[in-house]
């Protein structure tokens, strides 16, 4: 458990980057409900969404799904672009007025009256969209927009994702409730974030939690021979050894692997409970096999 958004909560949660891609048909979308509720069962308490997966799709199957239990879970969410239509589905929209408006559609389609994270999504640096034109913000505006909302109780906590360290000293001030950049165990170049975040008891969310993330040229945690034979020694998958080893990396490390497969959901939860001693956490670190 670790405390998030006001509330102390389990460290594994899920992500709905990928689900609203398979909720298009009346199948699809019967099947997607089903799963996020499944995971509500199995314990899963912390969602993260955005208004652009899938133009709102993702935050519908969330309300669908959670209504009933709206109050039991945390949902963390984004601004920063804006759902378009084409082959790349959004565009960046990080303008004050843009991250409340975007504010303002996630709260219409989750249905809610206050949304419990909204991360600021910038586009400074690759992988990911990069900012343009008048889309280059200065952080400050932003900062100040989003206590205007959470002043406002529309928004309870701001989050920050895809930033560098410089602009989380900058932000820290106005108090911030976790971030969210890529992370994991072939990828920590973020380390000294991730440790100014555990010195302030801030969450750290790490997005493309096992690599990859769709993109064929990111290494992928469960390719990596350390990990494979870590698995194989103690009988779990190599998902299940790249989230327990965030876990077991930091305290403040919050997880949301997404799936669309409840055999994967079951895999990704139980993850949890596998122990990793120091041996096997320097092996992976060193990417020793033996
Ligand atoms: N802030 C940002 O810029 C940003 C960027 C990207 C993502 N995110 C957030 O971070 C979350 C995680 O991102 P992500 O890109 O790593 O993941 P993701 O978009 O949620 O997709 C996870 C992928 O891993 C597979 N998977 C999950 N569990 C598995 C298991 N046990 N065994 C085998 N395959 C498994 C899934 O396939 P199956 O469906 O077949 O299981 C899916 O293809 C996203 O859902 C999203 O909420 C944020």
């Amino acid at each position: 458990m670790f405390p998030f958004a006001g509330r102390s909560l389990p460290r594994i949660g899920y992500g709905m980057g990928q689900l609203a891609r398979r909720a298009t048909s009346t199948a699809g979308w019967t099947e997607a409900v089903a799963l996020l509720r499944r995971a509500f069962e199995l314990g899963v308490r912390h969602f993260d969404t955005a208004q652009f997966y899938g133009d709102g799709l993702a935050n519908r199957l969330l309300r669908a799904a959670l209504g009933d239990v709206r109050d039991e879970v945390v949902l963390a969410t984004k601004a920063g672009a804006k759902p378009v239509p084409g082959a790349i589905p959004l565009t960046a929209a990080q303008q004050p007025h843009e991250l409340r408006e975007a504010i303002e559609a996630n709260l219409a389609t989750l249905d809610t009256d206050r949304l419990d994270v909204v991360y600021l999504r910038r586009m400074d640096y690759r992988p990911g969209l990069l900012a343009e034109g008048d889309q280059i913000v200065p952080l400050q505006d932003q900062l100040s927009e989003l206590a205007m909302l959470r002043d406002e109780g529309k928004i309870l906590g701001i989050g920050l994702s895809h930033i560098t360290v410089e602009q989380f000293h900058t932000a820290s001030p106005i108090g911030i409730t976790c971030v969210q950049n890529i992370y994991h165990l072939l990828d920590r170049a973020f380390e000294p974030l991730l440790t100014a975040c555990r010195d302030e008891g801030i969450a750290w969310v790490p997005y493309f939690p096992l690599g990859g993330g769709g993109y064929a040229d990111l290494p992928k945690v469960t390719e990596a021979p350390a990990v494979t034979a870590v698995a194989e020694e103690l009988g779990a998958t190599p998902t299940q050894i790249g989230l327990a080893w965030q876990l077991a990396h930091a305290p403040n490390t919050m997880l949301i692997p997404g799936t669309g497969s409840t055999g994967h959901l079951m895999e990704n939860t139980a993850a949890g409970d596998i122990a990793l001693d120091e041996d096997t956490l320097a092996r992976l670190e060193n990417g020793t096999v033996h």
